[in-house]
């Protein structure tokens, strides 16, 4: 069985829908770690609730970026983790972890990438006007919300509704997104296009 580990900052709610999907053997995994950078995050007491092994830090006790993911790379390893998947981990990865895990690092986001990269998509998308948004997974690289887009799903904003319409329309495309790709990945079965047309499979 295949060892993933999260990484989250928040409440969890694609950590549920992931841990659910696994339940229901939709997706064949196992979540063997959760990382997260807030310790008083509601994703830590439910990965606990579950049993899942946690590993929970204050950046700020560390020198920096490469001094806390090198205790990740080491719980990563110990666990013999294949995938990271994350799922609203507030930070950029840097080279301690991406370099070990290249093409093995996958985050979801609130907009249709390359549109509103970075912090408050939906708040983003919202101000911006636009009629569609959505959802992507994509390979985690070195930039801010930059990788190689593995799926995607549109939603539509429909007159009158509010940025919180919106934020949990999204939310619901994620729950089933997410699951949907990893089990895609696990599997050997997801891809990406690149701008040349070159299609890669992971
Ligand atoms: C999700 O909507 C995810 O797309 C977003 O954080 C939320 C976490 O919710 N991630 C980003 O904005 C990353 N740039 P959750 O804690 O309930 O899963």
């Amino acid at each position: 069985m295949t060892n993933i580990a999260v990484f989250a900052s928040g409440t969890g709610s694609n950590f549920d829908a992931l841990a659910e999907a696994i339940d229901r053997k939709e997706v064949e995994a196992v979540i063997s770690l959760v990382v997260s950078d807030k310790p008083s995050s509601k994703v830590v007491e439910k990965a606990k609730a579950r049993g899942i092994e946690v590993l929970s830090f204050q950046p700020k006790d560390f020198g920096g970026k490469a001094g806390y993911e090198q205790v990740i790379l080491g719980a990563c390893r110990e666990h013999d983790i294949e995938w990271i998947v994350l799922a609203g981990y507030m930070r950029l990865v840097g080279t301690t972890l991406l370099t070990p895990f290249e093409g093995r690092i996958i985050n979801i986001h609130p907009s249709l990438l390359p549109a509103f990269p970075g912090k408050n998509a939906v708040g983003q998308a919202f101000k911006a006007g636009v009629r569609v948004t959505g959802v992507t997974v994509h390979l985690v690289d070195e930039g801010m919300d930059t990788g190689p887009i593995l799926d995607q799903r549109a939603i539509r904003i429909e007159q009158g509704d509010t940025e919180e319409d919106v934020q949990r329309r999204i939310q619901q495309v994620e729950h089933v997104l997410y699951p949907e790709v990893v089990g895609r990945l696990v599997k050997g079965e997801a891809e990406t296009h690149d701008k040349t047309g070159i299609t890669e499979r992971f």
